[in-house]
């Protein structure tokens, strides 16, 4: 018998590399990634009404009300793939009402990764970041410069990746952060966003494989 698919919640401030670890995460343990915020951006540049309403939030760097997004992520999470390879949900919930949504639904996660990285280097972060429209991939102009020149003249920038958007989103952060975890405390892991992309995912990968080594036994074991 095969062991349940990993089910995994990955949070953190805006910039702190959720996005960039999830790339690494994927690519390793081939969970479907599912991003709230790649969500509401498809919806915007799709134009549709959602994405309209949507984009007057993000762009003062608020939460999108629950009736656009709590919809989305829940048909995502349904999808046969993210049910068959498992998930890894990035950037939801991120208020209480949204992560007892998620639990009444009854999608509960093996384990929910923080990202810890001081506030002093999330603007830098955001202001350096640019996306390959091509890839989906995440650059950054000083830490993760892009490959080609070809790459370099095609990338692009994300609307609220300003300093002032990201303060403003930083706020949202803090207004919210605590209630999301105290619901998922005993299935937390800190790790320490503030070395380089692949030391932070050494951390990350070491308590995958631990968390698929205890289910593996689990499984033996009954
Ligand atoms: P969202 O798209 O989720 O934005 P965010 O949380 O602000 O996070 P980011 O995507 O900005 O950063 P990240 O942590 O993925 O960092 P990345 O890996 O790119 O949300 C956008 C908006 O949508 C919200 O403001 C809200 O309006 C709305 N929204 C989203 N979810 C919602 C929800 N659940 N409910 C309601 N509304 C919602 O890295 C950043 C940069 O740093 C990159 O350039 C990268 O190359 C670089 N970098 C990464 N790791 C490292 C490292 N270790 N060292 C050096 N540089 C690094």
């Amino acid at each position: 018998r095969k062991p349940e698919p990993l089910k995994i919640m990955i949070s953190g401030a805006p910039a702190s590399g959720k996005g960039t670890q999830c790339e690494l995460i994927t690519k390793k343990y081939g969970l479907v990634h599912i991003a709230a915020g790649d969500l509401l951006r498809a919806e915007v540049a799709a134009g549709s009404e959602n994405g309209r309403r949507a984009k007057e939030y993000m762009e003062k760097g608020k939460l999108v009300p629950n009736e656009i997004v709590v919809m989305m992520v829940k048909e995502r999470l349904l999808q046969s793939d993210s049910q068959e390879n498992g998930w890894l949900l990035d950037g939801y919930p991120r208020s209480l009402s949204q992560a007892t949504a998620l639990k009444e639904l009854g999608f509960q996660p093996d384990l929910f990764i923080l990202l810890e990285v001081p506030e002093e280097i999330l603007v830098e972060r955001v202001v350096g970041r640019r996306l390959d429209p091509v890839t989906g991939r995440i650059y950054h102009l000083k830490y993760s410069p892009p490959e080609t020149e070809e790459i370099a003249t095609r990338l692009t920038q994300r609307f609220d990746d300003t300093e002032d958007k990201v303060k403003l989103r930083l706020c949202t952060h803090h207004q919210n952060v605590e209630s999301v975890l105290s619901m998922y405390e005993d299935i937390m892991v800190k790790v320490n966003g503030n070395v380089s992309k692949e030391d932070v995912f050494a951390q990350i990968d070491s308590a995958l494989t631990k968390l698929l080594e205890e289910k593996n036994a689990t499984l033996k074991s009954v």
